[in-house]
């Protein structure tokens, strides 16, 4: 099957040298692209600036906005069969680049406007033989975002993650579907359940959405 993986964050420029960003790894990413591989899947993986080790044998399309990032999942997406959306992106871009760097010393703001919410556009180009899975980071308790998510940006399965395990290796994932059943796999490090996420995301061709 191939498989398109997105991972790390994206950084959104402020002036040359400063830009807003979030502190994902990309390791989530980068395990599911090791094990995607291991199971002898085809692998592109779309991933900005991270410092986790990526793993080789996989097609690597590095990106920095959340606006590169949305061109390349739209223009890789019609090529593969699984979309697995495990990337941070920045909510929230400059609007104004500036073109020099900005000097210190007196009170400033810096006025955003929303990035392009890459996976709703993806579910909304989506075909019956392909399958989106995306991630939800809430606070614990949250979950009733992820779901609503899942509706809302037509996606097949969505991976309720607390906020608290972002930085961690540990991940204490909830599992959700479009039919209403949730799984929680017992507690594990991102390589583990990285290779419980691919196995479930394969099953999900079985069904219908
Ligand atoms: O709405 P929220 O950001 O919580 O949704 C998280 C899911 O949406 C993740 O799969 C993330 O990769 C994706 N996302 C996106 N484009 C954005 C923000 C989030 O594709 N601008």
């Amino acid at each position: 099957m191939r498989v398109l993986i997105t991972a790390g964050p994206t950084r959104e420029p402020i002036d040359p040298v400063r830009y807003i960003g979030n502190r994902s790894s990309g390791k989530m990413g980068a395990a599911l692209a090791a094990a995607a591989i291991a199971a002898g899947h085809e692998v592109t993986l779309i991933v900005g600036p991270v410092s986790a080790a990526i793993p080789t044998g996989i097609r690597r399309i590095d990106i920095e906005t959340a606006a590169q990032m949305h061109a390349a999942v739209l223009r890789e997406f019609p090529e593969h069969e699984l979309l697995i959306m495990a990337a941070a992106v920045a909510d929230f871009r400059p609007v104004r680049l500036e073109s020099r760097k900005l000097s210190r010393g007196q009170a400033m703001s810096i006025e955003c406007e929303p990035t392009e919410d890459i996976v709703a556009a993806a579910g909304a180009t989506k075909r019956p033989d392909q399958r989106i899975v995306g991630f939800s980071l809430e606070a614990r308790g949250d979950i009733d975002r992820a779901r609503e998510k899942l509706v809302r940006k037509n996606l097949d399965m969505v991976v309720y993650n607390p906020i608290e395990t972002m930085e961690s290796q540990a991940i204490e994932p909830v599992l959700l579907w479009r039919d209403g059943r949730s799984e929680t796999p017992p507690g594990q490090g991102k390589g583990e359940f990285a290779k419980l996420l691919l196995d479930r995301s394969i099953l999900l061709f079985n069904r219908k959405t």
